[in-house]
Order: structure tokens, then C-alpha cells, then sequence
């Protein structure tokens, strides 16, 4: 295979689950099998907020082991009781944030304007955003999936020019497979992957569309992890209940390109 330029990535949605002892503990038996990436390879951990520094902490000395927030506000800042910015975010040393999760979107009603807004606030506190799309299953029974998750796309990142979408980090999860142990097949994850990648092309040019990771997010274990990877437009995974398993999700790591 030709060398493969974009980062391959194994990103890690703990979601609102542990506490935060026993995420510390996580983080330590993870980083007890001594797994050390690649040049090309990162490994991020998306935790709750109330343990970003912690976390960030325990990774200090591991380059290639970074933490993100799973969410931002789409307000710069100001009388939002319980919300969390962008600038908060960055102020605290995390360089990363998923944005438009599909149980954000479902559970709290976020659009793909609202999402849109997401981007740009990230973007402009140097967050590297996770852009997270894929289609519910009444779409894929249809057989829309593509132009659905083309106008997710359009919607929420085409207004960026090109230079902020070298080297983005995209989520591909279709919501059927997410915490439902059915996993998008290698074939299917490729067909979509593929496509998102001719979206981008059509819009940025094929380069900068080479430079983008597009991560496969649905069901994603240990055992299945290498053979979705192997894809060629698969750069990793967002891995949610199997993150929540050191040996589980080191497997994962160990099966990126
Ligand atoms: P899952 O979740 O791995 O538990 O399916 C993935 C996600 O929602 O990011």
C-alpha cells in the first residue's frame, strides 16, 4: 500500500460513564501495556469534562496520547448556565473536541447550523475538531445514506475554506451501529468513507481531501478493529463502549494502520 500521509487515528468516547477514579484507572492500565504509536498514529481520549485536566495529566509524558472534550457550547461565552466553550476548553491545555455526536444531535436537539457554529468557535480557539456525521437507519433502509451524510457535510463544514479543512479529523458513525453490536461491514464502512472523501474532493480538491481522517465509529471492538482499519479510506476508529476497556481498546490502537 502507498505510504498513507493522513493520521491514522484511535479516538476513545468514554461518554458519560466512570468516575473519575475509575477513569484514572483506565488510563493507567491502558498505558500499561506499553503500546507506543506510530509517527502517523494518535491515540485520543474523549472524557467527561470534570476530568479533562486529570486525564491530561496522566498522558503528559506520551506524545502520541492526547486527550479531547466530547462537546462545546455554540455560544462564545456568557449567561449559559452549565455549558462549556470553546475558549474554556482551550484555556485548560485540551486540544481537541468531538462536535456533533448523533446522541447530541438526537438527545439535545442539535442541528446542523448549530453544529456549523460548533466548528468555527473550535477553530477559532485552535481545537482540532472531531466532526462526527452518519445517517439513522430509516436512511440506510432507503438507500439515501450518501446524501444525507453529503448534506451534514455541506451544512456544517463547507463554509470553511480550504486551508481549516487540511488534515480535519471526520467521524463517519452510522447511528444504527452505534452501542448496537451491529457493526457497519468493512465494505459498507469503506463504500462511505469513500464517499465522504469525494464530497470533500469535489469541494477542496483531491489533496486536501488525502489530508483528512476519517474515522469509522459504530460497534468498533478488538476483534473487529483490523479488518475495518485495513480499509483504505478508513484512518481509525471512534470507539465508545469498547474505550471503556484497556485491553479492549489497546487492541484497537494496535490495529491502526
Ligand atoms: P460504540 O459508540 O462504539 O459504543 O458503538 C461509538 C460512538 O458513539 O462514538
Amino acid at each position: 500500500m502507498a505510504s498513507i500521509k493522513r493520521k491514522q487515528i484511535a479516538a476513545a468516547n468514554w461518554k458519560m460513564n466512570l468516575t473519575l477514579d475509575q477513569g484514572k484507572a483506565l488510563v493507567g492500565d491502558l498505558l500499561s501495556f506499553g503500546t507506543e504509536p506510530g509517527e502517523q498514529q494518535q491515540v485520543i481520549l474523549a472524557v467527561p469534562f470534570p476530568y479533562l485536566l486529570a486525564v491530561n495529566e496522566l498522558l503528559a509524558s506520551k506524545e502520541r496520547y492526547t486527550v479531547s472534550a466530547q462537546n462545546i457550547y455554540y455560544q462564545k461565552s456568557g449567561a449559559y448556565t452549565g455549558e462549556v466553550s470553546a475558549e474554556m476548553i482551550r484555556s485548560i491545555g485540551v486540544g481537541y473536541t468531538i462536535i456533533g455526536h448523533s446522541e447530541r444531535r438526537e438527545y439535545f436537539s442539535e442541528n446542523n447550523e448549530m453544529l456549523a457554529a460548533k466548528v468555527d468557535l473550535s477553530l477559532e480557539y485552535d481545537l482540532v475538531p472531531i466532526f462526527c456525521c452518519g445517517e439513522p437507519l430509516s436512511i440506510r433502509e432507503s438507500g439515501n445514506q450518501e446524501e444525507y451524510v453529503s448534506n451534514q457535510l455541506k451544512e456544517s463544514l463547507f463554509h470553511l475554506p480550504e486551508e481549516k479543512m487540511a488534515n480535519f479529523i471526520i467521524a463517519y458513525e452510522p447511528i444504527w451501529a452505534i452501542g448496537t453490536g451491529k457493526t457497519a461491514s468493512s465494505e459498507q464502512a469503506q463504500e462511505m468513507h469513500a464517499w465522504i472523501r469525494k464530497v470533500l474532493a469535489e469541494k477542496y480538491g483531491e489533496e486536501t481531501a488525502q489530508t483528512v481522517s476519517i474515522l469509522y465509529g459504530g460497534s468498533v471492538k478488538g476483534s473487529n478493529a483490523k479488518e475495518l482499519f485495513s480499509q483504505p479510506d478508513v484512518d481509525g476508529g471512534l470507539v465508545g463502549g469498547a474505550s471503556l476497556n484497556a485491553a479492549d481498546f489497546d487492541t484497537i490502537i494496535r490495529s491502526l494502520k
